[in-house]
């Protein structure tokens, strides 16, 4: 037990794939870091599994995982592109890294996981809300999605309308879905202050 602090909303994800009778396989598209998230799933008994696109992210995560004597199994990935068959896994989600994604890509994203999932499997993403701290309409380049710049590196970053991301989940029953405003605490460092959550059915 490593007696970690997550997330919120991955606790919620967790009790809801515990009363959802399926395969305790997952996947984290974006699990990358020096903090991985699915941590908490391989504590809870889970067969875990992880996609980054970025060779430091990975890097950093099996530092994690050396120093607490875990495997996660995060390999190189693109969750455009899921080098996973179809319906290998019961559960798949991403946390604040499909944020990274243009909203076209998004969508392409959100197939491949539908894809991935098995039949009854459940799936949680994030999207950053318009009302965030760090969304500035007059920094656009297309409607809700911004550049913001990391050193020398630009990342985009896609803001949603509250029912705006529902369009991506015509294949999926939303069976959850929250507008979180992080107002203080740890996760709260990581400069997101307001979140749309959904938990979705295949
Ligand atoms: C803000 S970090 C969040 C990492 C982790 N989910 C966490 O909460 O600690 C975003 C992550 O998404 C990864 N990422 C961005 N685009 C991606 C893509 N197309 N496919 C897979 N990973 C991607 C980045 O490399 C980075 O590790």
């Amino acid at each position: 037990m490593i007696g970690k602090f997550y997330p919120s909303s991955l606790y919620l994800f967790l009790r809801f794939t515990k009363s959802n009778p399926i395969k305790k396989r997952i996947l984290d598209c974006g699990a990358g870091g020096s903090d991985p998230k699915l941590a908490l799933f391989f504590e809870n008994g889970f067969e875990t599994y992880g996609i980054d696109i970025s060779d430091e992210q990975i890097i950093d995560a099996e530092r994690y995982c050396k120093q607490h004597g875990i495997n996660l199994n995060i390999i190189k990935g693109d969750m455009r592109n899921i080098p996973f068959d179809s319906n290998f896994f019961g559960y798949v989600y991403s946390y604040l890294s499909m944020v990274h994604l243009s909203k076209d890509d998004t969508a392409i994203a959100v197939n491949e996981m539908y894809r991935v999932l098995m039949k009854g499997g459940l799936c949680y993403l994030n999207f950053l809300s318009k009302d965030d701290v760090n969304f500035n309409e007059k920094e656009k380049t297309k409607p809700g999605e911004i550049i913001h710049k990391h050193g020398n590196e630009e990342f985009v970053h896609s803001y949603y309308e509250d029912e705006e991301p529902d369009e991506y989940f015509n294949k999926f029953h939303i069976i959850y879905k929250e507008k979180r405003r992080i107002l203080k605490g740890k996760y709260f460092t990581t400069g997101r202050t307001c979140i749309l959550d959904y938990i979705v059915k295949k």
